[in-house]
């Protein structure tokens, strides 16, 4: 079976109700242009509810940057995954650099929302892994990826459910994009994990980059066997790069 290209836009800490409106009508305009390609769109949890009425009658899906770890309860300031569903949320961001860094996602607390959202219906764990700089350097991003890998899935069973979204965090908000090949490389060793782990189902699930993915470097990214598509943070804000990463990831499909 041929995997779906997938195009995730990560607005981040950014946007408003007007860039809704206006990134829903430039999809809309242009969605003839990649209809084989999933597109999600994941705003500030706030955003849900103006995304959802924008898109109503289109082929676009929500989802969440995060999620807690718990399924209700006194959690002040949280999302839990039931209320994100209702939201119109079918994805959620899980363990982005981010989080881990600034926001206290250690590798327990991403295996225990990775099975809140594994637990909900019609949710789709997007889990993000990824080296820094340094480890790079040192040789270790095999070592680190597969780490992460294991430490938020080791207790999962099944991966239909499931999206993993490779970001080198040396290379995200840089500019400074991971070559094709080097993506590749590691989406391979991702791909090979996953197969190991879940069979021949790991075959089937997506692995998506992202780091500084923009129109002009979408195509070749997208080329590679192993990258099902991209995870867009910076250029999923503005709606002509977005609309052209997306066209992108359509030659993938033919
Ligand atoms: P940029 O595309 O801005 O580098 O961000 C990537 C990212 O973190 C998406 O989750």
């Amino acid at each position: 079976m041929q995997r779906q290209p997938l195009v995730i836009a990560n607005w981040k800490m950014n946007g408003d109700r007007k860039l809704v409106t206006t990134m829903a009508e430039a999809l809309r305009e242009h969605a003839a242009d990649y209809p084989a390609v999933q597109v999600v769109v994941c705003p500030p949890a706030v955003l849900l509810e103006a995304w959802q009425q924008a898109v109503f009658y289109d082929q676009i899906y929500l989802g969440a940057q995060d999620v807690n770890e718990h399924s209700h309860g006194a959690h002040t300031g949280e999302h839990s995954c039931s209320l994100l569903a209702e939201a119109g949320a079918s994805f959620v961001l899980l363990g982005h650099s981010e989080r881990r860094q600034w926001y206290g996602d250690s590798e327990p607390r991403i295996a225990a929302k990775v099975s809140q959202v594994l637990a909900q219906d019609n949710m789709t764990a997007v889990l993000c892994v990824g080296e820094s700089a340094e480890q790079r350097q040192q040789q270790q991003t095999f070592a680190v990826v597969a780490a992460q890998l294991a430490a938020a899935l080791g207790q999962v069973a099944r991966c239909e459910q499931l999206v993993i979204a490779y970001e080198p965090i040396w290379a995200i908000g840089t500019g400074a994009t991971a070559s094709p090949e080097q993506a590749q490389e590691v989406h391979a060793m991702i791909r090979q994990w996953l197969t190991e782990k879940f069979g021949s189902a790991g075959r089937e699930v997506r692995i998506l980059y992202g780091g500084s993915v923009k129109a002009d470097n979408a195509a070749a990214l997208f080329a590679q066997t192993d990258i099902d598509g991209g995870l867009i943070g910076g250029a999923s804000l503005a709606a002509d790069q977005f609309v052209a990463i997306c066209t992108a990831a359509q030659t993938r499909s033919s």
